[in-house]
């Protein structure tokens, strides 16, 4: 059961009704925040969190820019840490979404509820999607561990299209893509820019990779054993090799892949919250790499690449 936090957050009406607005992705609204464009609804309480939030030091954070894997990473995690806790028949993933076993901040701090977070047990898996210069300062003073996953920006924009088509009401007509595109190629975005999202926690992994794990969900889709093996050993629990010879990498893998998830009544009906308009099956769609070519012409592809290829230049990194 929730409990009403005695903290609501404060009101910052007069400081979001001056920023600048995007409608275009509507039901949403986007504000641009200290050089980001962060949905309206959440503003207040992302305000709220970088004041207030308090940081453990052996908290971890799940971050994205959304739509990249965020569900699937949080399931990863959360399956890692909890192994031993849980048998795999009887594990909580398998009633409850992925959003529910690890708390997405920025809407619990929206909803006034940030006393859930300070009665979490350590260790904490949280998860924000806030770009690295808007995390709240205890993240980055306690050098916390971050485990970041990015994605392919084409088939980024698609799944927000389509995640964003199915937040609108029956009396609203589809975004169409072509105008998804645009705002999408000129950083207007839910979160966006996309580019400045991911070169920030790209820098940082760089600069402290033994606190920033960078992942992209293409080389998770790839290679997922190598992938878990990899973020157990992040997070500070490792897999021991009688774990590896009795097949637990694999019922993580299992537990957590698209079709175990999408095939789990919570997730093919329930719902995160009864105030939220969607149903949680819209966070398992296709979950393939490449589905923009079913959506865009060649022409978008190569202008697409061709943002993402200059503002990534000299980084070393590619997408
Ligand atoms: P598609 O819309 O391309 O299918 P996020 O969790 O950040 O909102 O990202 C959602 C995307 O991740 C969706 O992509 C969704 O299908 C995909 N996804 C969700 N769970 C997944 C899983 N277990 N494995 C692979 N992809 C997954």
């Amino acid at each position: 059961k929730k409990v009403a936090d005695p903290r609501p957050p404060s009101n910052y009406a007069d400081l979001i009704s001056a920023l600048p607005l995007e409608e275009g992705w509507a039901p949403v609204r986007t504000r641009k925040f200290q050089g980001f464009w962060i949905p309206e609804p959440v503003l207040p309480g992302i305000m709220d969190m970088q004041q207030n939030f308090k940081a453990r030091p052996d908290d971890l954070f799940v971050l994205s820019y959304p739509k990249s894997g965020t569900t699937w990473l949080k399931a990863l995690t959360y399956a890692i840490m909890t192994r031993t806790q849980y048998p795999f028949d009887h594990h909580p993933l398998l009633g409850q979404n992925p959003h529910d076993c690890v708390p997405f901040m920025d809407r619990t701090y929206a909803k006034g509820q940030a006393s859930e977070l300070d009665a979490m047990p350590s260790p904490r898996i949280l998860n924000t999607h806030l770009p690295y210069p808007l995390l709240p300062d205890s993240i980055k003073s306690l050098c916390c561990k971050v485990i970041y996953v990015c994605r392919d920006p084409k088939d980024v924009l698609v799944s927000r299209w389509y995640f964003s088509n199915r937040m609108r009401l029956q009396s609203m007509e589809p975004i169409p893509f072509t105008k998804a595109f645009e705002m999408f190629c000129e950083g207007s975005c839910p979160y966006g820019s996309v580019w400045e999202h991911v070169l920030e926690y790209w820098e940082e992994s760089q600069r402290r990779p033994e606190k920033v794990l960078f992942l992209k969900y293409e080389e998770i889709l790839e290679d997922p054993l190598r992938s878990v093996l990899r973020l157990a050993e992040f997070m500070g629990c490792p897999f021991s090799p009688e774990e590896e010879k009795e097949g637990v990498v694999e019922e993580v893998i299992k537990l957590c892949s698209f079709d175990k998830l999408k095939s789990l009544e919570v997730n093919k009906t329930g719902k995160l919250h009864p105030d939220f308009p969607l149903t949680n099956d819209s966070y398992f769609r296709k979950g393939e790499a490449g589905d923009w070519r079913n959506h865009m012409s060649p022409e978008m592809a190569r202008k697409l690449d061709r943002i993402t290829e200059q503002k990534l230049e000299g980084s070393g990194l590619t997408l």
